[in-house]
């Protein structure tokens, strides 16, 4: 079902400490906004975050996981261990995966299966190089990054699928898409979906923009017809910013 979601992607930032202190902060926030909102601590964070915010309404999230169910995958997570301290969602897909860790599609379709199988929510995340955009290749890039991770699912799966279109050069770099530049691309995204699945499953996947949102841009961002909310980087890891964006609908 598509709605306002508001993910803080905390990355490798945050020893056991600075989690504590930051969800304390967290809680101090007031929401006047009705998205969901979710924090992603890093792996040794998830447990200490969940048990904290247990009486919330903030969801703790996964960054990773493998595709494995178990066995001599060394230093990995499966997703029955996230279910375990009771993580249901995962960020799949995200562009630093892809370009440190050699995430193909092919991949991330594998852990995409193995995350629905274990009936967990994905926030699947893609986008396009600087060069694709300047050489106008951005729509293929997307689009191709989508068909071949996710377009062997039926449509019944993507009620359990949350897309976020990252494009690569507004991460961490303060150069936000223009709102327009969003708007375009989730339009294009949603349309690429409807010829696929159709109208119904198009129309009820919330898609999130991600790349350099702040408290300044958030409203104009959030305000576009086919943008559902963000995936929050840096701003994440300040408690009044974060909810400044959360509160920016
Ligand atoms: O996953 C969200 C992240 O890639 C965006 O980072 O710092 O540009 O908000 P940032």
């Amino acid at each position: 079902m598509r709605k306002n979601i508001v993910a803080g992607n905390w990355k490798m930032n945050n020893d056991l400490s600075q989690t504590e202190t930051l969800i304390t902060n967290l809680k101090k926030q007031t929401q006047t906004s009705t998205a969901e909102v979710m924090i992603a601590p890093t792996f040794t964070n998830l447990w200490p975050a969940f048990d904290a915010l247990r009486q919330s309404n903030i969801e703790v999230i996964a960054q990773n996981m493998h595709f494995a169910e178990n066995g001599a995958y060394t230093g990995e997570i499966s997703a029955a261990m996230l279910k375990s301290i009771g993580v249901e969602t995962v960020i799949l897909g995200h562009s630093e995966r892809r370009a440190y860790f050699n995430e193909t599609d092919e991949l991330l379709a594998k852990k995409v299966d193995a995350a629905l199988a274990n009936n967990m929510r994905v926030i699947f995340c893609f986008g396009e190089e600087l060069a694709d955009r300047k050489a106008n290749n951005h729509e293929n890039v997307v689009a191709s990054q989508i068909k071949n991770a996710l377009f062997h699912l039926d449509a019944a799966a993507f009620k359990n699928i949350v897309l976020a279109y990252e494009p690569v050069w507004a991460i961490g770099t303060g150069e936000t898409a223009s709102p327009e530049q969003a708007q375009d691309m989730h339009a294009f995204i949603r349309e690429t979906l409807n010829n696929k699945y159709g109208a119904e499953t198009a129309n009820n996947v919330s898609i999130l923009y991600g790349g350099s949102v702040k408290p300044a841009n958030a409203k104009e961002i959030f305000s576009k017809p086919d943008v559902d909310g963000g995936l929050i980087g840096g701003a994440a890891l300040k408690a009044e910013d974060f909810y400044a964006i959360v509160n920016a609908f």
